[in-house]
C-alpha cells in the first residue's frame, strides 16, 4: 500500500514496487492523478483523503479483499504551505497540515498494523518525513512541526510494534523534484540556491527516494526499525555554519 501514489515520490515508489513484482494499493486524494495506474493489473487504486479514518479503512479493505494480504505500507502522502504565525487562518491551516502530514501517519499505522498481523508475515511500514523535520525553515513552521512529529512518531511506534514483527521506519527527503516543488522550478535562482546548500550540489529525484523506501521495506533491512533515513545528498550532515565546497 502506498499513499500519495498519484505523484512524485509515492508514484515513483509504486512504479518501483510494481516493477519488482509487488501488488500495490495506490492511494491518493486526487483520483485523476492515479490514472497512470488505471490499466495496470498489479495496481488497485483508492481515491481518498488519508487524514480521514474512512479512507484508511477503505485502503486496508482494498488490500485484504483484492490481494488477500498486506505486507508493506508506505505512508507517504503529504502537503506543504501555510501562512505566517499571525496571519488570518494560520491555526486552521496548521491543524489541516498536521492532519494530512502527521495524523495520517498515526491513522495509517493504526489501520495497517492489524492487517499486516493478519497476513502473518513480518511486515514493514515506511513513512515519509523530511529534512524539514530535523530543523526549522523560514516561514515553514507548520510543515517543520508536522515532519518532526513524523520522525518521533516512527520511533515510538517502532518500539510498540517491534515484538509483533512489524518494522516502522521513515525516509527524510531533502529537496526533491516532484509536484510539490514544481513551483520552485519557475524560480531558477532560488532553485539553484537550494541545490547549493546540498553537499552533492543538486536536487534529488523521486526514484532515489523510492529505492530507499524499497530498502527499508525489504528483508535487507530486517534489523532496522525506528530510524529516519536521510535521502538528501548530505544536506542533514551539514551544520550549516560554512559555505559548502563547490564542484571543482
Ligand atoms: N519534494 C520534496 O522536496 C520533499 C522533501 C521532503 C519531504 N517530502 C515529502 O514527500 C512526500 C511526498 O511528496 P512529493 O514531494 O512526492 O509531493 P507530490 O505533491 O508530488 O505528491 C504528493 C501526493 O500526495 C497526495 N496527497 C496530498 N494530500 C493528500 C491527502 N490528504 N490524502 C491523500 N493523498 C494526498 C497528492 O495528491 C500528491 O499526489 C510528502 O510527505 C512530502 O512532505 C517531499
Amino acid at each position: 500500500m502506498i499513499t500519495g501514489a498519484g505523484s512524485g515520490i509515492g508514484r515513483a515508489a509504486a512504479e518501483l514496487f510494481v516493477s519488482r513484482g509487488c501488488q500495490v494499493v495506490a492511494v491518493d486524494v486526487n483520483a485523476e492523478a492515479l490514472e497512470w495506474a488505471a490499466d495496470n493489473v498489479q495496481v488497485i487504486c483508492v481515491a481518498g483523503d488519508v487524514s480521514a479514518a474512512s479512507t484508511n479503512t477503505a485502503m486496508v479493505d482494498a488490500a485484504l479483499h483484492t490481494w488477500g494480504r498486506l505486507d508493506i505500507a508506505v505512508l507517504n502522502a503529504g502537503t506543504v504551505g501555510g501562512p505566517g504565525f499571525e496571519a488570518d487562518g494560520a491555526i486552521e491551516r496548521f491543524d489541516r497540515l498536521l492532519a494530512v502530514n502527521l495524523r495520517s501517519v498515526a491513522l495509517g499505522i493504526r489501520h495497517c498494523a492489524p492487517a499486516i498481523r493478519l497476513t502473518g508475515a513480518d511486515g514493514a511500514i515506511v513513512a515519509t518525513a523530511s529534512t524539514s523535520g530535523m530543523g526549522g525553515d523560514p516561514g515553514n513552521w507548520a510543515y517543520n512541526a508536522s515532519k518532526a512529529g513524523v520522525i518521533n512518531l516512527v520511533r515510538a511506534a517502532a518500539i510498540d510494534y517491534a515484538v509483533q514483527g512489524i518494522r516502522i521506519n521513515a525516509v527524510a527527503p531533502g529537496p526533491t523534484e516532484t509536484g510539490m516543488t514544481q513551483g520552485l522550478r519557475g524560480l531558477p535562482e532560488l532553485h539553484r540556491a537550494m541545490a547549493r546548500r546540498v553537499p552533492m550540489q543538486r536536487w534529488g529525484e523521486p526514484c532515489e527516494l523510492a529505492e530507499a523506501i524499497w530498502f527499508l521495506a525489504s528483508p535487507a533491512a530486517s534489523f532496522i526499525t525506528g530510524v529516519t533515513l536521510p535521502v538528501d545528498g548530505g544536506l542533514s550532515a551539514s551544520a550549516g555554519h560554512f559555505d559548502l565546497p563547490s564542484a571543482p
